[in-house]
């Protein structure tokens, strides 16, 4: 039936209308809250191209930890920056790396909040790539043992739940494998099952200081064009394991977490990024966009398109003001 029986205004009329049939709603439950972890006594370093967020030492991540666990958001996402780089990204599976002291230390002070790491040797390799290098590139089988080591260490310093975003083929398993054999049968993978080659992980590679120092990550992230490939990265990690599937970047690849979202039957989270944060605050700071609007407008389309979980630089901030 159609106007002047249907008139779609109706439901618009005022707020609590609005609310009541709201489709879609936020709440910190499914949040995720990226942290960059460094060396060092009572630093709180801001990283330039992300305003309002830090390079924070233990003691302060332990802060920010606290206020994350109260203000009920899941989890939080570290990424960790060594004292010292190698070829071979040593402090990532190395027992007192940054990552292992700082879960640690966490672990101490907060019960419930979920700790999240990223699996991956970017931040710690001399050349900023994701694994080993041969003969110019990243060579994927020598790789996967550090990056299971890396996970076993990290879920002994007290990691709920691994998180590889090293792009190599056959992580998850490994990393299945390296958690099985040690008895860590219980830890949850959250695999970057879809993350592509994006120009939006600038701001990051500032923050962790991984930018490679040749070439690019194009061999082993996804080409942006593919919607298909992205079906089959996230098929084959539920078939080695994974438990949770992520989609990254987000805001630019909303196709890709809605066909998943149809396809697959596990959780599925998806990351707004570095550069999607920047943005946002960028135009802010220009005065060309209401900022609040923009952050719920943004996040709640990731939701929308059928994301379980948001991992988001806003994760604190609008577990505040949800
Ligand atoms: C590590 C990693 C990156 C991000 C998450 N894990 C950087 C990269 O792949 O270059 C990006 C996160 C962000 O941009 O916020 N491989």
């Amino acid at each position: 039936m159609a106007f002047p029986t249907n008139r779609m205004r109706r439901l618009r009329r005022n707020q609590r209308l609005r609310n009541m049939v709201r489709e879609t709603r936020l709440s910190p439950e499914c949040m995720i809250y990226p942290i960059f972890v460094c060396p060092g006594d009572n630093v709180k370093k801001e990283v330039s191209s992300m305003p309002g967020q830090f390079n924070l030492s233990i003691d302060n991540a332990v802060k920010v930890a606290r206020e994350a666990e109260q203000a009920g958001i899941a989890g939080i996402l570290l990424f960790g920056i060594p004292e010292e780089k190698d070829e071979l990204g040593s402090d990532a599976f190395n027992e007192d790396g940054i990552i292992q002291k700082a879960l640690r230390a966490i672990r101490e002070n907060v019960r419930e909040l979920l700790l999240i790491t990223d699996i991956c040797l970017c931040e710690y390799t001399s050349h900023g790539h994701c694994g080993v290098i041969r003969h110019g590139d990243v060579d994927n089988d020598p790789t996967l043992k550090l990056l299971a080591d890396s996970a076993v260490s990290h879920v002994r310093a007290g990691a709920d739940i691994v998180a590889p975003s090293d792009m190599m083929d056959g992580r998850v398993a490994a990393i299945r494998r390296g958690l099985d054999d040690e008895g860590l049968t219980g830890t949850p993978i959250m695999s970057y099952a879809a993350k592509y080659a994006s120009g939006f992980y600038g701001p990051f590679r500032e923050a962790a200081g991984s930018t490679p120092k040749f070439g690019d990550r194009r061999t082993y992230q996804m080409d942006p064009p593919n919607a298909r490939e992205a079906l089959r990265e996230i098929a084959l990690d539920i078939e080695e394991g994974a438990d949770i599937v992520m989609v990254k970047p987000a805001l630019a690849y909303l196709d890709i977490i809605s066909q998943a979202r149809e396809r697959f039957d596990v959780p599925i989270a998806a990351y707004q990024v570095s550069g999607e944060y920047s943005m946002i605050e960028a135009a802010a700071r220009a005065g060309w966009i209401e900022r609040e609007r923009v952050i719920l407008e943004t996040t709640t389309a990731i939701k929308r398109a059928g994301a379980d979980i948001l991992i988001t630089y806003y994760a604190l901030e609008l577990a505040k003001t949800l």
